[in-house]
């Protein structure tokens, strides 16, 4: 076996903060064992980017497609076939110039689920492939299960029957509108759904399959995917200083699209009580309508604790007016554009996390020991909400009214109850024990730093 450090892998992300962040942090931990790392990244990312730290890996971007005039009047399917195109050459053309000029080539590419299509590239190059996926297993496996023909869509073809799944057991908590919102709603976002199924289209020709959750939190599923597949659990991905503090590591992921109010927002929270600060936020990519922006809004200003919002630009329009006026007066709330999660998550003031459940913030949340109001917008998003609610035990889940909005006063309601409610403390209790098993995960000698320690030895074997 050589020894790590003459290994060299590439690592190759898709440009949304939601899949940046997972692979950029498994980039620095692989970098943390001695490897060389170079992440990849599409250059529409770089419109926006606020570069924080990347000493430890190089980061590359490659051509996409963007600078194209004619894709701005691509539909969303032709523009996601025209970055295809766009970043197979690019990709094609990087691989070929690295292998000419290093003397000791990368023989992986890890890359993102979501360009399935880039192990081809991989395998044309003499490399081995390893897609990562930034979604939880389960969401691998109910995709994986509707790719194989397993479960058929539309799944309204199984109402009636109590359960759409069973196998393996714990799927059997989903009922028919807890499935990823591609599957339930078909004609909401197919070349999304097409994505995401396309992710089990070719996954048996790569050498290991890496997924970012942690063996003891979806453990049945985990034990289901090991009997067939090479899989390696390596999360969560979370900047080290947060966990386990055993390496010098940054307070923020790297490499935001978004400019975060960081100060700002620590300066409010340190001037509040410890646990009063209700955190809420969406992610990069949801967009609320106007109607469910206002009972949010009015939720916000009826319950007890205080709030910080994260209402990204693109969303600030839709805010009723007098709003921030209203919440500013006794400073019961403060709402920014983009805040460091993290270091919000993890500050002391900070009782509950009303989110939208998008796989990273569940589980930033679930190893923040933060307990959750659930509010699932779309894609993968309903599925987390029910494991986080039924299965992890640590939130409750507000739901959609007839005029499909959720109202304020169940808001406000569902938050109090967190806080400071009876039910509230089950969920708190069951939060910090959370919080403790990702701890633990990480830890050195734990089971996500066993999976990433394998992967290691696995590609110094290759070396060999
Ligand atoms: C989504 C979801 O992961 C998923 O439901 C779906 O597959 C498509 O992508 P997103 O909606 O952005 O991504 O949510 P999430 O996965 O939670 O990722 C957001 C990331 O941005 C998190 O890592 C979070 O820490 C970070 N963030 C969010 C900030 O740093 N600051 C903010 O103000 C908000």
């Amino acid at each position: 076996m050589c020894r790590p450090h003459g290994i060299h892998v590439l690592v190759l992300s898709y440009a949304v903060q939601s899949h940046i962040n997972p692979m950029l942090q498994f980039s620095r931990r692989l970098a943390s064992k001695g490897l060389k790392v170079t992440f990849i990244i599409p250059i529409s990312a770089k419109k926006s980017l606020n570069l924080v730290n990347s000493s430890s890996i190089d980061v590359v971007y490659i051509p996409d497609g963007s600078d194209d005039v004619e894709r701005e009047k691509l539909s969303f399917d032709d523009s996601v076939a025209h970055f295809r195109v766009s970043v197979v050459q690019s990709l094609t053309d990087f691989i070929q110039k690295h292998q000419s000029r290093e003397e000791k080539p990368a023989k992986v590419l890890v890359y993102d689920s979501f360009v399935f299509w880039a192990l081809d590239i991989a395998i044309q190059h003499g490399m081995h492939g390893a897609p990562f996926f930034t979604q939880s297993c389960v969401v691998g496996c109910i995709y994986y299960l509707i790719h194989q023909g397993t479960v058929k869509l539309p799944l309204e073809a199984a109402h009636g029957q109590d359960h759409v799944l069973s196998d393996p057991p714990v799927m059997s908590v989903l009922g028919p509108d807890d499935f990823p919102s591609l599957v339930v709603d078909l004609n909401s976002y197919s070349a999304v759904l097409m994505i995401a199924l396309s992710q089990f289209s070719n996954f048996r020709r790569a050498k290991w399959l890496l997924f970012n959750s942690f063996a003891e939190l979806e453990e049945e599923i985990v034990k289901w995917m090991r009997n067939q597949w090479s899989i390696m659990i390596i999360g969560p991905t979370i900047p080290s200083v947060y966990l386990d503090k055993r390496l010098e590591d940054d307070k923020d992921y790297g490499l935001s699209l978004f400019e975060p109010e960081a100060e700002a927002c620590l300066k409010w929270l340190d001037s509040k009580p410890p646990k009063s600060v209700l955190y809420v936020s969406f992610g990069s990519l949801a967009s609320l309508g106007e109607d469910q922006m206002g009972e949010l809004a009015n939720g916000l200003k009826r319950m007890k604790s205080n709030f910080l919002w994260v209402v990204r630009e693109s969303e600030e329009k839709k805010l009723p007016c007098d709003f921030l006026q209203e919440v500013g007066i006794d400073d019961k709330g403060l709402v920014v554009k983009w805040c460091n999660q993290l270091q919000v998550l993890s500050h002391g003031s900070v009782g509950c996390f009303m989110t939208h459940c998008g796989w990273n913030s569940t589980l930033e949340a679930l190893s923040l020991g933060v307990p959750m109001v659930a509010m699932p917008q779309w894609t993968d998003q309903p599925t987390n909400a029910t494991f986080i609610v039924e299965v992890w035990k640590v939130g409750l889940r507000v739901r959609a009214n007839e005029h499909r909005v959720v109202a304020g006063e169940d808001i406000a309601s569902c938050v109090n109850d967190i806080m400071e409610g009876e039910r509230g403390e089950e969920i708190r209790k069951n939060s910090l024990r959370w919080k403790e098993m990702a701890r633990e995960a990480v830890d050195e000698g734990g089971s996500s730093d066993m999976g990433i320690q394998e992967f290691v030895i696995n590609m110094a074997n290759l070396c060999t």
